[in-house]
């Protein structure tokens, strides 16, 4: 008799961009798993009715990405770190059961733990810009280690509200027009708008207004260097960029559906570095 090869996927809409398949293709290799991973275009109607044959399709589990993440929430039985976010990035079957997470959250602290060893002992205030589901990712991931005082700045102030009403009285708001001003006092600042990816103006700030110990933190990752690290880098500044939070981030996936914790190796991160620079 011949077991199934386990088999996950990643579900979008569109989904050729996505570099989840050349990261979990590596890791299968790379570990000898008889495992496959592939890419599912899935338009946002046909969704639900994927996911619920998701099993009968061969599959142990699946990323999800745009524009599926949210009704992939509700589909699921999310775990904390997604209610926290209300959107999920990564389903597994267990028993059954559809069970999602939302794997920013540790893909975003462990490649700060990974830049910035012990960036958390002393995290006073964190700046975060930017007020959608990343931010929603990322301050989760701050409160959740620690971080007092997040002061979040976004260029529709009303969102950076929403979230400090989510969040409550650690998250603050500044105005758009003070995120220069609340560099003076901040160890962390984390961009998590689309400032700075190709195409998009840069977030252009004067990072020499940040104390030197600070450290500074992209979550875009089209180029790997943004402005904005390449600035904080001619300061001396210590940096995390996008590209090691995607790569972080998909190792809890990798885990749940092929029962081994993956490592992101300087060969895993030149391989997608080398993916993303050809594909400009
Ligand atoms: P995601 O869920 O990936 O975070 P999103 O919800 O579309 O994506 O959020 C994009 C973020 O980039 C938002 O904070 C957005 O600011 P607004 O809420 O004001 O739209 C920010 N952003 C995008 N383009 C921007 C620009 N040109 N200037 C300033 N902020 C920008």
């Amino acid at each position: 008799m011949t077991t199934a090869v386990r088999a996950a996927c990643v579900i979008g809409w569109p989904v050729e961009h996505s570099r989840s398949p050349l990261i979990h293709n590596y890791w299968l290799k790379r570990y000898d798993i008889d495992g496959e991973y592939r890419r599912e275009t899935v338009r946002k109607e046909d969704f639900a009715a994927f996911i619920a044959t998701l099993a009968a399709r061969g599959y142990v589990g699946a990323n999800v990405t745009v524009p599926h993440k949210e009704a992939a929430f509700a589909l699921s039985q999310p775990d904390e770190r997604a209610r926290a976010v209300g959107a999920v990035n990564t389903l597994w079957l267990e028993d059954n059961v559809l069970r999602s997470t939302n794997s920013d959250v540790e893909g975003f602290l462990d490649n700060l733990d990974a830049c910035a060893p012990h960036w958390d002992r002393d995290a006073g205030k964190a700046l975060v810009v930017g007020a959608g589901g990343a931010a929603r990712a990322v301050i989760h991931g701050l409160m959740s280690r620690g971080v007092e005082r997040i002061v979040v700045a976004n260029r529709t102030t009303s969102r950076a509200e929403a979230l400090q009403a989510s969040f409550g009285e650690r998250v603050q708001v500044a105005g758009w027009a003070r995120v220069e001003a609340e560099l003076a006092d901040a160890a962390l600042i984390v961009n998590t708008t689309t400032l700075g990816m190709h195409g998009q103006p840069a977030l252009a700030l004067d990072l020499a207004r940040l104390p030197s110990h600070a450290i500074v933190a992209d979550i875009v990752y089209v180029p790997v260097v943004t402005p904005l690290l390449a600035a904080a880098k001619a300061h001396g500044l210590v940096t995390a960029d996008g590209l090691g939070m995607l790569l972080h981030q998909a190792v809890r996936g990798f885990a749940l559906w092929f029962g081994k914790t993956p490592e992101v190796t300087g060969e895993l991160r030149a391989l997608i570095d080398a993916d993303l620079a050809s594909a400009k």
